[in-house]
């Protein structure tokens, strides 16, 4: 790799080098977050072949205060588990980019060619690991960075003790990793007056995702991220307002276990949800055998409030202001239009953010598909 150099020829501010990620210093005004708007939707099929449409969208149906649900139930014999040795990267979205590149672009006079209008396209799924940043003590990350025609494209690289702890997962920690899509199942209707099939296949291929764009304070974003289910009161508000989330929890009984959640869990709900605007998380709480023994809703927008009993919390406004730093110190570093160079960020917990630079190398992430498709 190349090292980051602190002049460039013709560049008369100085290039940063790092990027501190102290909760302290991002201390200051809520920045301004715009709205979400969701200009569009896809879904990706039990095969994960992409589809441009809602056809994996499903319905929340309320499973009432205790209901019982066994979530261990299929995991031998009903569970179709997405290769998730496969990296896809940007790719779905970068293919409803193309899909829908009419509507999108703005093309000059002079040439056919597309240019977005939009600083970073990226997964709702990176922005989330951005906002948790400050408080994150276990995982590092590395996002790799390229800019075409305007746009810097934002694709997560697994890290090494990234890819060593899913290669060396217990055989426990499998299973409870299927508990959470088996709640969604016992939730979930595949049509509007559907019900719930809790004897059919759960497959992870299968997904529902929105598209949005919004702006943070002068970063404008589009993301794609799934949805687990939407309201089916035809009268609920427009998407992304009438999108519901589903998690599953440990149940809480001890006043300890109720803090380690509004300090730990808390965080990254409210991280994932506020950002595409989703306003409601359905919770499952459920004990050490997975059964789950109660279902709570959480509004997103409530959560600050839920949190400030807690002493020395998490702040949204230390999440959304380092995101935001974080963007403008990308927009500072990533100046060469190239989708062959790959501006690498790093980060690990107690540390700065650094990046390095490669060219034409295994991280190389815009498909020539995607570069054809846009220039012609
Ligand atoms: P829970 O949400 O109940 O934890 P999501 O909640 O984002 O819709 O994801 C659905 C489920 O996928 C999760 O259910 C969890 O079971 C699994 N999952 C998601 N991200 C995961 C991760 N990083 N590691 C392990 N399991 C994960
Ligand atoms: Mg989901
Ligand atoms: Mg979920």
């Amino acid at each position: 790799p190349y090292s980051p150099k602190r002049f460039r020829a013709g560049d008369e501010a100085p290039v940063p080098r790092s990027l501190s990620t102290r909760a302290q210093l991002y201390e200051r005004v809520f920045p301004e977050y715009k709205q979400p708007v969701e200009i569009g939707v896809f879904s990706l099929d039990s095969e994960r072949a992409f589809f441009n449409d809602s056809r994996q969208l499903r319905y929340y149906v309320d499973p009432g205060k205790k209901p019982n649900f066994n979530l261990r139930d299929g995991y031998r014999d009903r569970f179709v588990k997405r290769d998730d040795g496969v990296k896809e990267k940007l790719d779905h979205v970068l293919r409803w980019i193309v899909t829908n590149r009419a509507k999108l672009c703005s093309t000059s006079s002079s040439s056919t060619s597309c240019t977005l209008g939009v600083d970073f396209v990226t997964w709702r799924g990176h922005l989330t690991k951005l906002l948790v940043t400050p408080y994150e003590t276990q995982e590092g990350w590395l996002l790799a960075v390229s800019k075409f025609r305007g746009t810097l494209y934002m694709s997560e690289v697994e890290t090494e003790a990234a890819r060593v702890n899913r290669e060396n997962r217990t055989e426990r920690h499998e299973e409870m990793m299927y508990w959470g899509y088996k709640f969604e199942q016992y939730i979930c209707a595949d049509d509007v007056n559907g019900v719930p099939d809790r004897g059919g296949v759960v497959n992870t291929n299968e997904a529902f995702c929105t598209v949005v764009q919004t702006r943070l304070a002068d970063h404008k974003l589009l993301f794609s991220g799934e949805v687990d289910c939407r309201e089916k009161d035809p009268r609920a508000p427009p998407a992304p307002a009438c999108y519901v989330e589903l998690k599953t929890s440990a149940e809480i009984c001890t006043p300890k276990q109720r803090s380690n959640f509004h300090r730990y869990k808390l965080l990254k709900w409210w991280a994932q949800s506020f950002l595409p605007g989703v306003p409601r998380i359905v919770a499952g709480f459920r004990d050490h055998d997975g059964v789950v023994v109660s279902v709570e809703t959480i509004h997103v927008l409530k959560i600050s409030q839920l949190i400030k009993k807690e002493h020395n919390c998490w702040k949204p406004t230390v999440c959304m202001n380092f995101c935001s730093d974080f963007l403008s110190f990308v927009k500072s570093v990533v100046k060469e239009d190239n989708p062959r160079l790959v501006y690498l960020f790093a980060w690990e917990p107690h540390r700065d953010v650094t990046y390095t630079i490669h060219r034409d190398s295994q991280y190389t992430f815009l498909p020539d598909w995607y570069l054809k498709e846009m220039a012609s």
